[in-house]
């Protein structure tokens, strides 16, 4: 007799099942784990706001890689953190970034090199621009020629200027570089979530805050002109950020665009759950389910501060 209901549990009953009725799984090659290089050499700094996450010198950096990639790892964002402000460091041929990209490539040739492209590391306010939205354009511009002749694969600008795509677009094209890949945070707010983060990159705002240029978190519809913009400049893949609090954001743009959607589960997300699984509140495992949470939400690629776990757990 047949039943009038359905018999959800059937799907449920054993993994071997349950793995066949799944309709998202996370994958090693998903994730793109973001870096913070000093100057130096055998540096391995802790970061206090962010448990297990350090600042590397290039040398203990390529000592994480070479296993990492050997187990999967498919991608780094790296973030330069000069021991002095100054912005012509941002784009100096010997700049922290521009060391590094080569002795990455010539270590693991395989692992794509993504790199952070902005100015409040090295500006002395710690703003991601100098006053002028254009002007900063120009500067953004030549950090990422400068991380192009490098020779990182994708430049990732985070600073949130108008038209910082198009000024790149242009330039990269100029030198040679129409390769090169722009991998832009399209629809990055103005978020508390990125508190951690500061410590780690020494780029906390010394006044007021980064709401003239990040996105009001109340807005959606505008994230997607945000994003369309970005598309129609040039950009080839569009990051949403943060991720956690925004998954509707990500699923929106998921339907919208066709271009790779990257959610950034940024340094707050990380510690909030790093805090809470230390405590003892919650068992580790709920790592998987957020991750997962994003990218069933439409995310192709999750750049996350778990990804060494999640290579190593594989
Ligand atoms: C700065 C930048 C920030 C992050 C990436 N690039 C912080 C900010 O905008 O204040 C945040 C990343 C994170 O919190 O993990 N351009
Ligand atoms: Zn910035």
């Amino acid at each position: 007799m047949k039943d009038h209901f359905t018999r959800f549990r059937q799907r449920r009953v054993d993994e071997a099942t349950r793995a066949r009725h799944r309709e998202t799984t996370l994958a090693v090659r998903d994730f793109i784990w973001p870096v913070f290089i000093v100057e130096g050499r055998s540096v391995r700094q802790p970061i206090a706001s962010m448990p297990d996450v350090y600042r590397f010198s290039a040398d203990t950096l390529l000592d994480e890689l070479v296993p990492l990639t050997g187990r999967g790892l498919a991608s780094v964002l790296l973030f330069g953190v000069p021991a002095t402000k100054g912005i012509e460091q941002a784009w100096a041929a010997d700049g922290i970034v521009q060391q590094a990209v080569p002795l990455i490539k010539k270590a693991v040739p395989a692992l794509e090199v993504i790199t952070d492209v902005c100015l409040c590391s090295f500006t002395a306010d710690g703003h991601c621009h100098v006053g002028d939205n254009d002007k900063t354009c120009e500067l953004l511009a030549r950090i990422a020629v400068s991380h192009a002749t490098a020779g990182a694969d994708i430049v990732a600008p985070s600073d949130m200027m108008d038209g910082r795509v198009w000024f790149i677009k242009q330039a990269l094209t100029a030198h040679g570089f129409a390769a090169t890949q722009i991998m832009s945070y399209a629809a990055k707010y103005a978020s508390g979530y990125y508190g951690p983060f500061r410590d780690a990159a020494d780029c906390a705002p010394k006044h007021g805050d980064r709401k003239t240029y990040q996105m009001d978190p109340a807005n959606a519809i505008e994230a997607m002109d945000e994003i369309a913009a970005d598309i129609a400049e040039g950009a080839h893949s569009v990051i949403v950020k943060p991720a956690l609090a925004y998954l509707d954001i990500i699923a929106h743009a998921r339907q919208k665009f066709s271009c790779p959607i990257v959610a950034y589960n940024v340094s707050g997300e990380y510690a909030m759950l790093k805090h809470a699984v230390a405590s003892g509140a919650m068992k580790s495992d709920v790592i998987r389910e957020t991750l997962l949470g994003i990218k069933r939400a439409g995310a192709h690629r999750i750049i996350s501060y778990f990804t060494p776990d999640i290579v190593r757990q594989r």
